[in-house]
């Protein structure tokens, strides 16, 4: 099968390790149009962190949890490039150049910057950008060089993205209308929230907010423990139950082949399972699904300076189609290329 010739680009700010809702909301799709792409980068956000972590131990840690957990899912590094945003000098050139042709309303507009001062006009400050720092302020900016230096044509994004994209591609056009036309337009992909798509343990959207989420990576006794925590009414095995109003059985639809999710339907409606059994089946296909990625991300995460080394691989190459992009950039405003 011929892959598509575009290519797809991700950023993931690392923020914790993901939970069972992530994997199938955005982990998952990602991996498979990476695999289905020409060319594919992912990259580590870590200089967008920066903007609300100043605790330089969570930020490494997390930075590796990012790498490790992609790495541990199956992302491929003969497909993709995968790499560090902050070891990418180039970006932060081109986040330069892209000011010069910004107007600064285009930032006031930006949905997180507005929901940073609608918090404090709530909270009754009578500083609406008390906390807002110019990292979150200039975010935007920074996202779009993340996108246009790799000259991406796909990006996969959750509804809250969908902004940063649109403003990615005004940026790309300012600058191409104001220059020559140097960058590409990028598209975006929208991805199914987590937790429109899963509930949690308690019935609830699976979010970590609620604490009601299924980590990716624990050990299998925790995640026997978790599973078997699962909300469930009173009918006894006997009873006909209603699948789609049952959490196992909506988890399951997930992880389970077609099959096995219709036996499991059939079981509930004719009646003659037990809850207990079904979280029993539950917990079987999330082992057949996490337990071997879980043994690789603990390998990985006990061997950061392999994630270094596969992370620094990475960079050299993301950084060949920076430099090219920044150099015609540059040229392109008047500037003189890159030696
Ligand atoms: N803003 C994204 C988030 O909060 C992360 C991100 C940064 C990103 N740069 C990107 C995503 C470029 C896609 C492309 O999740």
């Amino acid at each position: 099968m011929g892959l598509v010739d575009k290519t797809i680009l991700t950023g993931v700010k690392p923020t914790g390790a993901p939970h069972i809702g992530n994997y199938i909301g955005a982990i998952r799709p990602a991996l498979q149009l990476a695999a289905t792409h020409e060319r594919s980068y992912l990259f580590i956000a870590d200089y967008h962190a920066l903007n609300a972590v100043h605790d330089p131990e969570a930020l490494r840690r997390d930075s590796y949890q990012v790498a490790a957990c992609w790495l541990a899912l199956g992302l491929d590094l003969n497909k993709t490039v995968l790499y560090r945003q902050s070891e990418i000098p180039e970006i932060f050139e081109l986040t330069q150049l892209l000011c010069a042709v910004t107007p600064k309303g285009l930032m006031d507009r930006a949905h997180s910057y507005k929901a940073a001062m609608d918090k404090n006009r709530e909270e009754g400050r009578d500083d609406p950008d008390h906390g807002v720092n110019m990292g979150l302020y200039t975010y935007p900016l920074l996202m779009a060089a993340d996108i246009l230096v790799a000259q991406t044509d796909i990006v996969p994004v959750g509804k809250d993205q969908v902004q940063h994209l649109e403003f990615t591609r005004d940026m790309a056009a300012y600058f191409n209308n104001a220059f020559l036309p140097v960058f590409k337009l990028p598209e975006y992909q929208l991805e199914k929230a987590a937790g429109d798509l899963l509930p949690g343990v308690d019935g609830r959207k699976m979010s970590k907010s609620y604490n009601n989420h299924i980590p990716v990576f624990m050990d299998s006794a925790a995640r026997r423990k978790l599973v078997m925590k699962i909300v469930t009414d009173s009918k006894l095995p006997a009873e006909p139950k209603n699948a789609d109003g049952s959490v196992i059985f909506r988890l399951y639809t997930h992880f389970a082949g077609n099959n096995e999710v219709q036996a499991m339907r059939d079981a509930f409606e004719k009646g003659g399972m037990g809850y207990g059994d079904a979280k029993q089946k539950l917990f079987e296909a999330l082992e057949l699904t996490f337990e071997k990625p879980t043994q690789i991300y603990n390998s990985y995460m006990t061997d950061t300076k392999k994630l270094d080394e596969l992370l620094a691989a990475g960079a050299d190459k993301a950084r060949k189609i920076a430099r090219e992009t920044l150099s015609t950039a540059r040229e392109a405003a008047g500037l003189k290329r890159l030696r």
